[in-house]
């Protein structure tokens, strides 16, 4: 990878969305309304907005420009055709079902494929993914190698699966009750980790010999690629292309939510490389769901945008730019001495609660405090992913189960900020740092059943 110094944005910026920074008092009042989650703060209230890189990519003008091309037929508009050649030349999947979005296209794949008491296996599964395995009473089990989760462990590709529990696994229990296995690339819940060509390859093997569907859930594959390209020397001259039809190669299938590395604000598909019964079997439950086969819950102009941001979300330069930038928010924080996952992922920076502030424990949920200090200190909203977005209370026994990491995700949307802005974002968490023992922590007040971090409800302690 180039320094950073080296090169400049690979665009030039054609409009401008205003954004205003609220008074520390005004922060702290909204906070409060807000029952100490972000995901309750107005947009507008938010200066810089870290809360996530889904959706909230800045279009090309390419793009733009083909949303004027939106075919608004109810069959058969063009621009699905657009996106089925798209998807065909970059991941190499024949059978395309467009859905509004990412989830959207889990919850086909899961009325297909899971049913009660059944487990799916993945690297690691993200929240939405998880939420639609538990709502058919099933269990996501994550099989992520043990140094995907320690924070200080360098490992390339951290993303990886465990390959040899993943074959106990296999041996374990049959299809009836292991139906499935998703691999996430990146995996987002350990900080956007890339997965290895190698494992993908050698999970495509087990998956094969045990006869198990392999599907990847592909939000981010492109920044993986980038990632296989950077770190992986028998990748160094192939391009992102290449390497992306090679990864899809190994899989049946695949779930993406395009509002990541498609660079588009709304929509997902779900594609599988030749299985027309499967395909079959997906639109019957898309047309109940999301709509008809040819556009699946978006509109024609959505589906055009899509199809053009697959080949903009692929190209070299943007890449690097794209990785570059998150790159350059992560040095500057570890050299802040802020205490973040390592190596630093491709779609943010992920900030380790629990060390950040040692002196929380885990069930006054460390990471959520941080959240809510980087919005009173600057108006910088960001996500917990941690206690709150993935503990639970057990049913049977009442008790809180807590997951190993409290991280803080600080997520870079695409194309949307400069390095200006994250030079503001470090200076908020200098600032923190600096008083940082008089920061006390939460407790929840209202919880929901799955998902509870979108809405739950928080007091100070
Ligand atoms: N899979 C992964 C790996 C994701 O990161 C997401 C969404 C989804 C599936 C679901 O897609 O939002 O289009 O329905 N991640 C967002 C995030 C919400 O902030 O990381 P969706």
């Amino acid at each position: 990878m180039r320094s950073r110094d080296s090169y400049a944005e690979p665009f030039r910026i054609k409009m401008i969305e205003p954004i205003r920074q609220k008074d520390r008092k005004s922060r702290d009042l909204l906070i409060d309304k807000a029952h100490y989650n972000v995901f309750n703060l107005k947009a507008e209230d938010v200066y810089i907005d870290l809360l996530t890189d889904s959706g909230t990519n800045a279009m090309s003008a390419n793009q733009w420009a083909g949303m004027m091309l939106g075919d608004e037929s109810y069959a058969g508009c063009a621009n699905f055709y657009h996106l089925q050649d798209a998807i065909l030349d970059i991941i190499g999947y024949k059978y395309v079902v467009p859905t509004h979005q990412g989830r959207a296209a889990e919850n086909i794949l899961m009325s297909m494929f899971v049913g009660e008491k059944q487990t799916v296996l993945g690297n690691m599964h993200f929240d939405t993914t998880e939420g639609h395995i538990r709502l058919r009473k099933a269990e996501p089990l994550n099989l992520i190698i043990d140094e995907g989760i320690m924070p200080d462990t360098n490992h390339p590709f951290k993303g990886n699966i465990n390959l040899v529990k993943l074959e106990k696994e296999l041996k374990k229990r049959g299809p009836e009750q292991m139906p499935l296995l998703i691999m996430t690339v990146t995996s987002n819940s350990n900080g956007g980790q890339p997965v290895s060509m190698e494992n993908m390859r050698e999970a495509s093997a087990l998956a094969k010999k045990y006869g198990r569907p392999l599907i990847i859930d592909c939000a981010r594959f492109a920044e993986n690629c980038y990632f296989i390209k950077q770190r992986d020397e028998a990748y160094r001259d192939k391009s992102i292309r290449e390497i992306a039809r090679e990864l899809f190669s190994y899989a049946d299938g695949c779930t993406m939510s395009s509002k990541k590395d498609a660079l588009v604000n709304i929509g997902g598909f779900l594609a599988f490389k030749d299985n027309e019964e499967w395909y079959e079997k997906a639109v019957q439950i898309q047309i109940c769901y999301e709509g008809f086969r040819t556009y699946g819950g978006l509109a024609g102009r959505d589906l055009e945008a899509l199809a053009r941001g697959l080949y903009e979300g692929t190209e070299e330069d943007y890449l690097e730019d794209r990785i570059g930038q998150v790159s350059y928010l992560g040095q500057k924080l570890i050299e802040a001495g802020v205490p973040i996952m390592k190596p630093i992922g491709g779609h943010g920076v992920f900030v380790d609660g629990k060390s950040f502030l040692p002196h929380i424990p885990q069930a006054h949920l460390p990471a959520q405090a941080l959240v809510v200090e980087l919005y009173r200190e600057a108006g910088i909203r960001t996500i917990e992913l941690g206690t709150c977005a993935f503990g639970y209370v057990d049913p049977e026994t009442g008790q809180e189960v807590y997951p190993t990491q409290d991280l803080v995700r600080l997520a870079v949307p695409r194309r949307a900020y400069t390095d200006r802005h994250m030079d503001i974002v470090v200076r908020a968490f200098e600032k923190i740092a600096a008083r940082k023992d008089r920061i006390c922590g939460l407790e929840i007040t209202y919880q929901a059943e799955i998902l509870r971090h979108f809405t739950a409800r928080y007091k100070l302690l």
